[in-house]
């Protein structure tokens, strides 16, 4: 299949990249923005000299863009791994967070209709938070987001199904990497640095690896393409098209989180203690309870998802 990837040098981006390498397939990566040396060399490291680190430009706000390189690529298939992922800032952004993460999604889900090719989009937790669970929210809930980034996600889903195309939503939560800016790496810096510190505990969700999350994403391709290879891709539907949710296992409030990063940094001088999210004054109230409910990725695609601790101590070691 010829893939192409939006958004490539972001967290997840970066984690394709890695996986495309041992790929038959043909990737083609883009972003608007060139990769950082410091994410090239993060690469090299993760997955040897040799590894794609090129980047094409292309906006996915722009339609026409996005058509000239699917039609001049054959892409069978697009993992829009772009997005606006500035919570906070979206409060103040309205326009430009829907355009990406509503119109731009809807621009390559009719670039995928146009060519009866697969969209692979990500969506968020943040989709859900208004009322408070308390059990883990499942792909047919009601969306209730809290804010302009899970109002715009919500709405780029609902686009992307309105235009027909064979697509895979994957809601994901908490997202983390080796890669760019994120939580894990925030943290790793303020629990070897500062005495003390607090952090929220009464925010749950669950910690996802981009990395495990790239990798369901590799089954999900490659799901698709036995099921379309016999039609030489001119199936209409795929079978498996729909709403999923992907984290890792586990559930932990922000707080846990940042205890098991710095036990596993061996930042042991920091004293961390919990606190409310009242606290810390922010533009946008967070979901109190986000934890996704995932047996149908699982059950569907027969795949086992790693602890949240065990993919932590992963990254965190391919970190320091
Ligand atoms: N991060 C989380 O905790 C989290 C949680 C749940 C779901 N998600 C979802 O997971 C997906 C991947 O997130 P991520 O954390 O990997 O994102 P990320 O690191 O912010 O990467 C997104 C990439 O898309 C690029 N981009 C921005 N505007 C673009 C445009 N018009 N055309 C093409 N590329 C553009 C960004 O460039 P700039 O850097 O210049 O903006 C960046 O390189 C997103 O859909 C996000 O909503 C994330």
């Amino acid at each position: 299949m010829n893939i192409l990837v939006t958004g490539a040098n972001g967290q997840l981006g970066n984690e394709m990249r890695i996986l495309a390498k041992n790929s038959a397939d043909k990737y083609v990566f883009t972003d608007v923005v060139d990769a950082t040396e410091e994410s090239i060399a993060m690469l090299k490291k993760l997955a040897g000299d040799d590894i794609k680190t090129e980047t094409e430009h292309l906006d996915i706000t722009n339609i026409d863009a996005i058509l000239e390189v699917v039609k001049r690529e054959k892409i069978d298939a697009i993992v829009n791994c772009a997005a606006y992922t500035n919570v906070d800032a979206a409060e103040d952004n309205y326009d430009l967070a829907e355009l990406l993460n509503a119109k731009a999604p809807e621009n390559l889900a009719i670039a995928m209709k146009e060519v009866n090719g697969l969209l692979v989009h990500i969506s968020t937790d943040y989709v859900f938070g208004k009322e408070p669970y308390n059990t883990p929210c499942k792909e047919d809930q009601k969306g209730t987001p809290t804010g302009v980034y899970g109002a715009t996600k919500l709405l780029g889903e609902q686009k992307i199904i309105a235009t027909g195309c064979k697509h895979m939503i994957l809601r994901t939560a908490w997202l983390y990497s080796e890669f760019g800016k994120n939580f894990v790496k925030t943290m790793l810096n303020l629990t070897a640095s500062k005495p003390q510190l607090k952090v929220v505990f009464d925010q749950v969700g669950t910690p996802t690896y981009a990395y495990d999350l790239a990798q369901t994403i590799n089954t999900i391709l490659e799901d698709y393409k036995k099921e379309a290879f016999n039609s030489q891709f001119s199936i209409l539907n795929y079978s498996k098209s729909g709403v999923y949710h992907f984290s890792n296992e586990g559930v932990c409030s922000w707080y846990d989180f940042t205890k098991m990063i710095a036990e596993y940094a061996g930042n042991t001088s920091c004293d961390i203690q919990p606190c409310h999210s009242n606290e810390f004054p922010s533009p946008v109230k967070r979901p109190a309870f986000s934890v996704l409910d995932k047996t149908k990725v699982k059950e569907l695609f027969g795949i086992k998802l790693p602890y949240w601790t065990d993919s932590l101590k992963q990254c965190i070691h391919n970190l320091v």
